[in-house]
This record gives C-alpha cells, structure tokens and sequence, in this order.
C-alpha cells in the first residue's frame, strides 16, 4: 500500500469509528466472560439482530426473488443491527455429502415450487442477484450473504433450524427431539461441523445455534417418554458442542433449551438432569465459547413483571451475578421472539415489555423476522409474513412506525451497551 493510501485510510478511521475497530472488524473470534460476550479486543459485544430463514423447503434464504442480498443487507444495517440468525436445514449438508452434491438453484426451486412458479422465481432471484446463474448452488447463496455481512460490518450466527426442511415446528413434524423420524443424531451433528468449517472463511461467522426448538416429540411416543428430557438433552448437547468446537475453535456455541426453547431453568442452577448429570460451565475445556438462548411468544402476556420473572427462571438468571445461586454466569441471548407487524402488537405489553427488558439485561436479542414473505410456507407459495420487518416484496417497512419507534430506539440502547 502506497503512503498516500494509508494517510488517506488513517484519516478516514480516524473522523469515522475507532482504527482499531474500523481495521479488524469484527474482532473476532469471540469468547465469554461470566455474562459477557467480548471481542478479541475485550470489547462486550451485545447481539442485536433478526432472523433471515433460510431452512424451508427450498433451503434457499428467503426472498432474493425481491431484492438482492446486498439490499437486504443494507436494511438490516441501516437499523443499527449488527447480526442476523441465518437458519438452515440439516437436509442439505445430507445432499451435499450423500445425495450427489449440492442443488442448483434452478433445480431446488422447481421441485419444491413445481417447474412454472419455479422458473419464475428462479429468474426473479437472478434478477435481482445477477452474480448467481446456472452453477450456483444453495449453500453459495449462504457464502453470498455471509459474504455481503462482512462487507457491511454485520455478524453471522448460523442456526440448525430442521434436520428436514420446512417451516418450524411443531410436535408432530418429526423433527422434534434427538431421533425423531428425521433428526438423525449422526447426520445433525455432522451437519453442525460441515457448516462450522465451511464458514469459517466467511470472516463474518461468529456463532452458531446447535439446534432451534427442541420438543417433546409427542407423535413418537417411545421416544418421547424414553427420551425427551434433560438427561438427554446434556448427552447429545455436549457432544454437538465438542464436535463444533473441534471443527471450528472459533465460534461460540448457543445451547437452546426443552419446550421450544423457552427452558433453560436447570442450567443456571447447576440442578440435577438426571443420570447423575449437572451442568457445570467449569468443567468445559471450551468454557468460554459457550452462550444460552431462549425463545419467548407470549405475545398476549398482560404483565411485564410476570414475563420478567418468568424469563428469569427460565433462564436469565444466568446474567445474574449476584444471586449465590446461579452457579453458572453464562450470556443468554434470546434468539426469537417477535409479533405481527402493526400498532396494536406493539403496543401491547408483551412489545413494550421487551423493548426495555433486553436493554436494560445488557441481553443480546435476533427478533423473528426480516422476511416479508416466503418463497413457500406450509404448502402455501409466495406466502405473506405478517411478522415480517419488512413488506411482502422486501422494499420497505411494513409498519414503520413501530420501527423507528419501537424496534430502532431498542437496538440503539442493545448495541451502546
Ligand atoms: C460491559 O458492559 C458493562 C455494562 O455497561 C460494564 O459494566 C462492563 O465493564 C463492560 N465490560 C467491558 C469489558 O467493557
Ligand atoms: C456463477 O455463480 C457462481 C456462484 O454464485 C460464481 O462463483 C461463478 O463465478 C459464476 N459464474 C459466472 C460465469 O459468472
Ligand atoms: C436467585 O435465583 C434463583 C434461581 O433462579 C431464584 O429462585 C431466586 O429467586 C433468586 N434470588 C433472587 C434474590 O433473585
């Protein structure tokens, strides 16, 4: 670099964000300190972002029919956000290893949309992203936008939303637990590695989601009252989380808890899961790569005290650092939660209640979702997201009044810390 470039640079940083920052975004990787997710700078870096889906039928993220990934990008930036929750499905790491390789886009859009709506929106997609054509495959998309998050300064956490694609979740999908008809323990946890490894070239891949929504798996009822429970959830947990941590020391590792993830309470206590287990944060060789995360939709809660101390127990409490019975001080980070798109929702307790809560925890939060519609949901194609941030075709809020007044005063006092 010649002298000129560098003094321009210096000055550059200089007016606009620390240089160090501004030099090695994202000063990674990451790791913990009791409650705290720090940088490689030891700077707290508190999450503040929304979920992109891309573990639906296609295993395609959502609506490139609409916008360009560089687009997209820029909305979320322009929030203040600074990560989004970048789901995928297990089925297609089993493709690439075991089924002839990745899909082309062409040909995952017109098996799941059939060969007219598929053709139409695989054409769409290429003009609006016209860096794809015939040879990109599902898991380039992923590089894409993980690609793009780096050059707009926006962290990626990756979730293993399914293991076979569709729209999440219920009891009944066979997704459900650990050996449910589709969530083969081998292929999840081989999916997690693929994934780790793969992205670590991002630069942007900071954490990953081992699993979205655990639940009783009620239509399997052998494997239900054998398994679904904490002793099992800490066998299989761990080992998904040694195996992340080999194949990428890097990344912090999000355990997600029992009943759609709205249960952690035995973990910040250290309280028996059965068969003698305990978790104790002490005992991990990667201690400080690990984070908690919780869902909450009680979207028609009429207290924000009761959905405190609900979250509390649940799980919070591990950012407690006064409470002699939180054994582990662990960073929780509530990964979903959200409500439709529009005044009365946000209005409601359960909106305003977490718009001050999460701040004031100093809790990262990924709100569900910044899709307006999506490629197919349940059967139903091109389907509308009420919950959506943004409009059906991805162009603009669909209530902006609740963002600029709700969501944006939320995500600035999340990320000032
Ligand atoms: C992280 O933020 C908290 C709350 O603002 C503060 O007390 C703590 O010192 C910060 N830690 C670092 C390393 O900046
Ligand atoms: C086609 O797309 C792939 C992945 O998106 C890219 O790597 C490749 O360079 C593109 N090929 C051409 C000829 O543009
Ligand atoms: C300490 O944490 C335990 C477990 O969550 C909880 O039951 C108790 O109420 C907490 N104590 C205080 C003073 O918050």
């Amino acid at each position: 670099m010649h002298f000129s470039k560098i003094a321009t640079v210096l000055a550059h940083a200089l007016f606009v964000v620390p240089l160090t920052q501004a030099a090695t975004w994202p000063n990674g990787p990451f790791h913990t300190s009791g409650r705290w997710i720090l940088n490689n700078a030891g700077a707290n870096v508190t999450y503040a972002g929304v979920n992109w889906p891309g573990a639906a039928d296609t295993m395609i993220p959502e609506g490139l029919q609409y916008q360009s990934i560089a687009t997209i990008v820029s909305k979320i930036k322009s929030l203040g956000m600074n990560v989004i929750r970048l789901t995928f499905a297990i089925e297609m790491i089993d493709d690439i290893l075991d089924n002839g390789g990745d899909v082309l886009l062409k040909n995952a859009f017109t098996k799941v949309l059939g060969t007219t709506n598929g053709a139409t929106v695989y054409n769409a997609v290429l003009k609006y992203n016209p860096q794809f054509n015939s040879t990109t495959t599902r898991l380039q998309v992923f590089d894409a936008i993980a690609a793009e998050c780096f050059n707009q300064q926006i962290y990626v956490h990756l979730d293993n939303h399914m293991s076979r694609a569709e729209w999440c979740c219920s009891e009944t999908d066979g997704n459900a637990w650990f050996g449910d008809t589709y969530f083969d323990i081998v292929k999840w946890k081989r999916g997690l590695q693929y994934m780790v490894r793969h992205g670590a070239s991002w630069g942007s891949l900071m954490s990953v989601g081992m699993r979205n929504e655990l639940r009783n798996p009620t239509s399997n009822s052998a494997l239900s009252s054998k398994s679904y429970g904490w002793k099992d959830w800490y066998t299989n947990m761990v080992a998904a989380a040694a195996t992340i941590n080999t194949a990428n020391p890097n990344v912090l590792i999000f355990f997600s808890g029992l009943n759609y993830d709205t249960d952690l309470s035995p973990i910040p206590t250290a309280s028996s899961l059965g068969g003698g287990e305990a978790f104790r944060i002490a005992n991990f060789a990667y201690q400080d790569k690990i984070v908690l995360e919780l869902h909450n939709y009680q979207t028609s809660v009429t207290s924000c005290s009761s959905l405190e101390s609900g979250l509390y127990q649940a799980g919070f409490d591990a950012l407690s650092t006064t409470n002699s019975s939180i054994q582990n001080v662990i960073p929780v980070v509530m990964t979903e939660w959200g409500h439709s798109q529009d005044m009365t929702a946000y209005q409601s307790v359960y909106a305003t209640c977490l718009h001050s809560y999460l701040p004031s925890q100093h809790a990262g939060w990924i709100v569900w979702v910044i899709a307006g519609s999506y490629y197919i949901r349940s059967g139903t194609q091109d389907y509308d997201e009420t919950w959506g941030l943004l409009s059906h075709d991805w162009s603009t809020w669909r209530y902006s009044n609740g963002i600029n007044n709700g969501l944006k005063p939320m995500i600035a006092a999340t990320v000032s810390g």
